[in-house]
């Protein structure tokens, strides 16, 4: 059995001190202090009425009927799986912040879900998950048999989720559609800034006394090609960064957009590929994109670019890119994600063996940069995931119209 942390997430006014309010009254005071002023109105009525004025009977009744038109919002028990100190921050500041009121009730789990942890699920309403979160058909399933109705993402890409399985079990399943694109642009910057000017490196060498030069010798990106594969929101963020920058923008999606248009031009894959410097991937990953760098693409790209993967670790062949760093031909890898990532991210594993060779094998590279799924992680973006997903649990409390729901394409 995994471990497993569970803790109340505050609700009502935010303090954790006892009061005597049980969390279902808490959860219900709009709705009680209507219910006061209805009683309070009808007390005020057979006083009125004694002097004969019926006109307060009828406000009552429309008063009543007001209230039965209100959302209801039906308390909901969510199950926060792969739960993080920062998750449980900023999920219990928007709980406070936006949802006193409700107080949704939020148990904090350690463990990530897959079919060894769903039976953590049991009694909730909704599982709240992260990237590496595994919902495949039988955990889903597993879930509905459970009583989960709603499974909240807290990122944007879904390919974790088995869409089909949850539309066939009537299962919502709601996401973060954008929050911050520029903090993730800033991070696939960040990691083109390091490696190029191998800043890390210097970093130790200095704490070192080491201040020879030899080795870090950087190319100016002013001027250079920098392609960006998928040009929506963070695509577009990372091609406005490197615009200001002086580079050449070239950017390739399926659905051109005006505003990439204004500061880079839209050309074909293997042309991409063929003039950048620097490729930045930032399409999401579904059937088609899947190894979208492999064997062939690598061959056209320039030889000595960079490639940088913000996105999702299966964009890319890592053993593909493994020969091509080999042979020289690839100059620069920078990934923030990492196919295999699930075994290895967001844990910390620098007291155990790591069993992953090929993820080994690039630890070995001078020229590759690898940091751990981190490119969302910033204040901003964190306080708009989390107030995000919670109104996304609202919407299935209330049971009005979620608009970030996923849907099978
Ligand atoms: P988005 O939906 O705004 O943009 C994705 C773009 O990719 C769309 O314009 C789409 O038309 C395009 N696209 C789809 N298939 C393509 C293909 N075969 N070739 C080229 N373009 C293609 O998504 P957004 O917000 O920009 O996020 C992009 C990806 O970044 C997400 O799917 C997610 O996997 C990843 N991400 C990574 C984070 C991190 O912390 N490293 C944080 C947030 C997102």
């Amino acid at each position: 059995m995994p471990s497993a942390r569970i803790r109340r997430a505050r609700c009502g006014s935010g303090s954790s001190s006892v009061t005597s309010q049980s969390h279902s009254d808490r959860r219900n005071w709009p709705i009680q202090h209507l219910l006061w002023s209805i009683q309070d109105m009808a007390g005020l009525s057979s006083r009125l009425r004694q002097r004969g004025c019926m006109g307060v009977f009828i406000l009552g009744g429309v008063l009543v009927y007001w209230a039965s038109r209100l959302p209801k919002v039906t308390p909901m028990k969510t199950a926060v799986f792969s739960a993080r100190p920062y998750d449980r921050r900023f999920l219990d500041e928007a709980n406070a912040r936006d949802h006193a009121g409700q107080g949704f009730e939020l148990a904090y789990f350690d463990a990530a879900l897959d079919a060894t942890t769903t039976g953590l699920a049991q009694g909730f309403d909704a599982v709240c998950v992260f990237v590496n979160d595994r919902l495949d058909a039988p955990v889903l399933r597993a879930l509905h048999g459970l009583g989960v109705r709603a499974i909240l993402l807290r990122c944007a890409g879904f390919n974790n989720v088995d869409l089909v399985a949850a539309a066939d079990l009537g299962l919502l399943v709601a996401r973060v559609p954008a929050y911050s694109p520029e903090a993730v642009a800033e991070h696939a910057l960040a990691l083109v800034m390091t490696l190029n000017r191998q800043t890390h490196r210097a970093y130790n060498r200095v704490r070192e006394g080491n201040f020879m030069l030899d080795g870090l010798l950087g190319r100016t990106l002013h001027g250079k090609t920098v392609g960006i594969v998928g040009t929506g929101k963070i695509g577009l963020a990372t091609a406005r960064l490197f615009n200001g920058m002086g580079c050449t923008v070239l950017g390739n999606d399926p659905y051109p957009s005006p505003e990439f248009s204004a500061v880079g031009h839209y050309v074909a894959l293997e042309e991409l590929l063929a003039r950048s410097d620097i490729v930045s991937l930032h399409c999401p990953l579904t059937p088609q994109t899947h190894h979208l760098i492999n064997e062939e693409s690598l061959g056209l790209m320039k030889p000595g670019a960079m490639l940088v993967n913000t996105s999702r670790g299966a964009l890319v062949n890592t053993d593909a890119v493994v020969r091509a760093l080999k042979s020289r031909h690839l100059g620069h890898l920078a990934i923030d994600v990492y196919e295999q990532e699930s075994a290895l991210f967001f844990q910390d594993l620098s007291g155990e063996i790591i069993d992953d060779d090929l993820f080994q094998r690039l630890m070995t590279f001078p020229n590759v940069l690898v940091t751990g799924h981190q490119g969302f992680f910033t204040v901003e973006a964190l306080q708009e995931i989390c107030s995000i997903t919670l109104r996304n649990l609202c919407d299935f409390a209330s049971g009005a119209e979620c608009q970030n729901r996923v849907v099978a394409a």
